[in-house]
């Protein structure tokens, strides 16, 4: 009888099976396997609000799908979202977008993945600062291109200009940016932004600056985008945005992309002949995100302001662990160099053993580049943070 080659070995293409699985996905993983075993779980792993998706856009969701707002939709979305994305920019930063540089994407990743196929060539390189947001590599490696990483430790994880320089070579095409940054909530001053940005149009290096935590800051950092930086230099620029974490919407898949025309007129053909359009259902409720009332976002703000002070605190008082203040998004990122030993010798190991000791999830910094570090999100409420905190302490005192 004739035989069959086994499935178990799918021959995927040499750049997938370069790719990594995503981290923060195996962290939420973990959590969702404990809590259907029925462990009284404390979750610090999400990358997602903990809040419900505010009320007003939820009914626009209704509105549309009730009028049979519910077929395909130009490739780049609908003009009302198109139109209410350029306002959003023009009030907010006084850039003037134009129709034909904006374009729905599902989520933000998408976004930068359009974004980053349509440019790199196998062989490129493309700068990526540390800590990264575990997709920026991975999307790099599937167009064939060498992920380069830049180390930023010695300025609290703050990118420089100086540090870019260096790593440039005469392979470089690409600069992914992400402030406020996942995972180290770190934020990049404006100016420091501009004179990055002004290298990279120098040597002609083309950015991606991910905005996806655009509107979470803390005082006294201001909300800055790319957008209001100079028309010269936005030639080289596509800016990536969601409305995953601002109005609390990860599941409805909606995001965008601002970059100039041709960019977007390569992205498009991207989508066309594969997603087409971003959820028709999500782009209506996008547009009422964007113009209806905005009160939901400062109650979130304020909501995250409390827990990092309050985490913050909490976090530094455990003996071996130094945390950097987050300026933005909703995660800290201690260094637990201080909390390893000759059985937890890695932040892997640390993460794993909390998990298993103290049913607590956290994200191993190693995922994005950062070996030693902990991911820890706030975007869960306080009693869970307060009860978290508690498990990791008496984790510490245990093994130190
Ligand atoms: C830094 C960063 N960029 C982009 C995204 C993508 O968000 P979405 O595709 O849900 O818009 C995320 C989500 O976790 C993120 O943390």
């Amino acid at each position: 009888m004739k035989t069959w080659p086994a499935t178990s070995s799918f021959p995927v293409s040499e750049n997938v099976a370069r790719m990594q699985s995503s981290a923060t996905m195996a962290a939420m993983q973990a959590a969702q396997a404990l809590r259907a075993s029925g462990a009284n779980v404390c979750d610090f792993g999400a990358g997602e609000p903990d809040f419900d998706t505010p009320d007003n856009i939820k009914q626009a969701a209704a509105k549309a799908m009730h009028a049979g707002r519910t077929k395909y939709t130009a490739n780049a979305g609908i003009r009302e979202l198109q139109r209410a994305i350029i306002d959003f920019y023009r009030t907010q930063f006084g850039t003037e977008y134009e129709p034909n540089e904006v374009m729905a994407t599902a989520g933000g990743k998408q976004a930068i993945f359009n974004a980053v196929v349509t440019f790199l060539n196998p062989g490129d390189e493309a700068l990526i600062p540390k800590p990264y947001w575990v997709t920026f590599p991975e999307i790099a490696v599937f167009a064939g291109a060498k992920p380069v990483f830049i180390e930023t430790e010695e300025t609290n994880f703050v990118l420089t200009v100086d540090q870019v320089e260096r790593a440039i070579t005469p392979r470089t095409r690409l600069l992914i940016l992400n402030s406020p940054s996942n995972p180290s909530g770190r934020v990049l001053p404006p100016a420091q932004f501009r004179r990055i940005m002004e290298l990279a149009v120098e040597r002609g290096i083309y950015v991606v600056s991910d905005e996806c935590y655009l509107r979470f800051v803390y005082p006294p950092c201001e909300v800055f985008s790319a957008a209001s930086l100079p028309s010269e230099l936005r030639s080289h620029l596509c800016i990536a945005g969601s409305f995953s974490k601002t109005y609390a919407m990860t599941g409805w898949r909606v995001g965008y992309a601002l970059a100039p025309a041709a960019w977007i007129n390569a992205m498009l053909k991207v989508q066309g002949h594969s997603t087409s359009n971003a959820n028709s259902i999500a782009q209506w409720a996008a547009v009422e995100a964007l113009t209806g009332p905005q009160e939901s976002v400062g109650l979130m703000l304020a909501e995250y302001t409390k827990r990092r002070a309050w985490l913050l605190n909490a976090l530094r008082e455990i003996p071996g662990m130094r945390c950097t203040e987050p300026e933005g998004a909703f995660y800290a990122f201690p260094d637990v160099r201080g909390c390893l030993n000759k059985r937890l010798k890695t932040s892997g190991d640390f993460a794993q053993r909390l998990l298993e000791e103290e049913q607590t999830v956290v994200t191993d910094g190693a995922g994005f580049g950062a070996e030693g570090f902990l991911r820890i999100s706030y975007a869960t409420s306080m009693e869970q943070i307060q009860e978290g905190i508690e498990r990791i302490k008496r984790f510490t005192q245990r093994h130190f």
